[in-house]
């Protein structure tokens, strides 16, 4: 989605700016674009392409400025195009503006600026700002008063920076529903709309509240909420390194961030098992134990592949604490007046933390007094800071638009957690230490599975053509079956679905034939028959097969065409295991089209809009 950069200080801002944009391609984006400010010209250069291009473009001209603001557009109102990106810019062509989120009330704010002879260019809902800022500068005497008093008309969505030809000591920056964080350096600080941006130039970071605006010289910033109280912020120390944000050799952030699995799931586990005790230990669950176990039910809301960790967090839930356990889209959950008590608790599952529907959710489940747990990767999040308490995932960054060690490690947190309220319950200790045993030994199993990555091409080799996919999956490999459909989808833009197996014949069997490929996920646990009766179901609709199966599985090989093992594991820890495959089975097929499998088309890394 839509990326900020900013900055000011003593050096050439445009190769800082240029750098952490490239930084947030990642996020998604369609069109480019810089604003600069120096003593001699105000200057701004817009792309419909990529970064790259915005580089050629500006690198034509030798400008250098100590004060600039850079953006990606992600488009939600008015196509792609050199006039629709930002920054935006006053008719005087003195303020220059960037904005991530939605003003929904743009039309409105439109028409009294245009009954006050204001001219727009754009199809966007953005301009506005730009020309309200431009219309308090007339009677407040600053920038920042007239950015606040421009905000104060303003409903919707924002994470803005501004700069002002006559004021070139500054930029003015506020947010509310899209994530901006300043960063603090030597006589120079910096802007951005997401970390990765920042860390190259510095660890130290502040991150701005909603409903919060703040002035930033090279040297030194002050902030106020849009009301115009004084506010004080703490400065944060972001525990990143580039080499974290980097492709380390692979070809793709997606293929580094798959084979980094053992990794991130055994850093998801790192030192939160206790194994002479057989529980987990959540710090950040402290002091809401008892109220966690004596929840009347859990509802779990996320959007996308974190929806799908969600279900199956479900079952996990369910089967061992005994809980009632329900999983809602956020979008939907926000909206549909849920009936949320005191006595639930409701965990916000979202990797980014900036996810806008699940933060709506998160805000609608606290105003009705439930107690509200983050799960989240991103440190510092908003979901992640607004929730009352929660446990981080530890996957390390994602970048890779396609969500992969995420989800499994949100699936290892959901264990822990499962672990963490069954041992409050009737989960005896020694049956707690086997769950701890079976995660511990997980990590070799990952590795297994990696290994295969080869073979999995190979077989990729063979898909790559097919027009439709159907993903099938029973009990804990439903929601496995859904992420498998939504991998293949979003990064090689095959149609694929995913279903419950025996669902099939209850519909998607009419689309089965020899052109027709199934997925089946089938492990063995306690509906393999079942899900071997779907596959001959198939077979007698000379559907072609291709099985996720345990390793000491011969039979199902000779009635599939091609099989994928992974080692076996308890139930609840198996679907960590079975989703690997099918990251590696969409990565290889998208590659093999010929796809920007870091970039799909159309996607956003972080969707921080509605
Ligand atoms: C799919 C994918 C998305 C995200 C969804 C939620 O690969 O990445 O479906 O899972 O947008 O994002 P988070 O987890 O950041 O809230």
């Amino acid at each position: 989605m839509c990326g900020i950069v900013g900055y000011i200080g003593e050096k050439n801002s445009i190769p800082i700016i240029l750098e952490g944009l490239k930084r947030l391609e990642y996020r998604g984006y369609d069109s480019a674009g810089i604003g600069i400010i120096n003593t001699t010209e105000c200057k701004v250069v817009k792309t419909k392409g990529k970064v790259a291009e915005l580089e050629k473009l500006i690198n034509k001209g030798s400008i250098h400025s100590n004060l600039g603001i850079g953006h990606t557009r992600w488009a939600t109102h008015g196509e792609p195009s050199m006039v629709n990106a930002h920054p935006h810019i006053n008719e005087a062509h003195t303020i220059f503006l960037i904005h991530n989120g939605i003003i929904e009330n743009y039309a409105t704010l439109k028409k009294g600026l245009q009954e006050e002879g204001y001219k727009f260019k754009s199809e966007t809902d953005k301009e506005v700002l730009v020309h309200l800022i431009d219309h308090y500068l007339k009677t407040k005497n600053n920038l920042f008063q007239a950015v606040r008093y421009a905000l104060n008309e303003v409903e919707g969505t924002y994470g803005i920076a501004v700069i002002y030809k006559n004021e070139p000591e500054k930029i003015v920056v506020a947010r509310k529903g899209s994530p901006l964080v300043i960063g603090i350096g030597k006589n120079e600080n910096f802007v951005a709309s997401d970390v990765n941006a920042l860390i190259a130039h510095t660890s130290q970071v502040v991150y701005l509240e909603d409903g919060e605006v703040a002035e930033i010289y090279k040297d030194r910033f002050h902030a106020k909420t849009i009301s115009d109280e004084n506010i004080i912020k703490e400065i944060h120390e972001v525990d990143l390194s580039i080499d974290e944000i980097s492709k380390g050799g692979f070809s793709h952030y997606m293929l580094k961030e798959i084979m980094e699995q053992s990794d991130s799931i055994f850093n998801s586990m790192r030192g939160r098992l206790v194994l002479k005790e057989g529980i987990s230990k959540l710090g950040g669950l402290q002091g809401f134990e008892e109220r966690i176990a004596n929840s009347s039910r859990i509802i779990i809301s996320a959007c996308g592949t974190s929806w799908h960790a969600a279900l199956v967090g479900e079952y996990m839930l369910e089967e061992y604490t005994g809980i009632p356990v329900e999983v809602e889209y956020a979008s939907e959950f926000r909206y549909r007046h849920p009936v949320i008590t005191k006595n639930d608790t409701v965990i916000f599952i979202s990797q980014s933390g900036e996810t806008a529907d699940t933060l709506a959710a998160l805000k609608e489940a606290k105003k009705k007094g439930a107690l509200c747990l983050g799960v989240c990767n991103v440190v510092g999040s908003t979901i992640a800071r607004d929730s009352d308490a929660g446990v981080y995932i530890h996957a390390g960054p994602e970048i890779g638009v396609a969500s992969t060690k995420a989800f499994t490690s949100q699936l290892v947190v959901l264990a822990l957690i499962t672990l963490f309220i069954a041992r409050r319950k009737n989960l005896n200790m020694s049956e707690g230490q086997e769950i701890i045993h079976e995660m511990h030994i997980l990590i070799s199993k990952v590795e297994a599975i990696l290994k295969q990555n080869k073979e999995i091409e190979k077989i990729a080799d063979e898909y790559v053509n097919c027009k439709n996919f159907l993903y099938l999956g029973r009990g804990y490999h439903f929601p496995v079956a859904l992420e498998g459909a939504l991998k293949l989808k979003e990064i090689s833009y095959i149609h694929a679905e995913g279903y419950p197996a025996a669902e099939m014949k209850h519909g998607p069997i009419a689309l089965i034939d020899e052109n027709m490929p199934v997925v089946f996920i089938a492990m063995k646990d306690s509906v393999y028959e079942k899900v071997i009766s779907n596959i001959e179901e198939v077979k007698a609709r000379k559907g072609r097969i291709l099985a996720i199966a345990n390793e000491d599985d011969d039979y199902i090989e000779k009635l599939v065409d091609h099989v994928i093992k992974v080692p076996k594991s308890i139930n609840m820890l198996q679907p960590i295991l079975s989703v690997i495959p099918l990251q590696l089975l969409a990565y290889h097929i998208a590659v093999k089209k010929g796809l920007n499998v870091d970039q799909p088309r159309n996607l956003a890394k972080s969707v921080t809009v509605e």
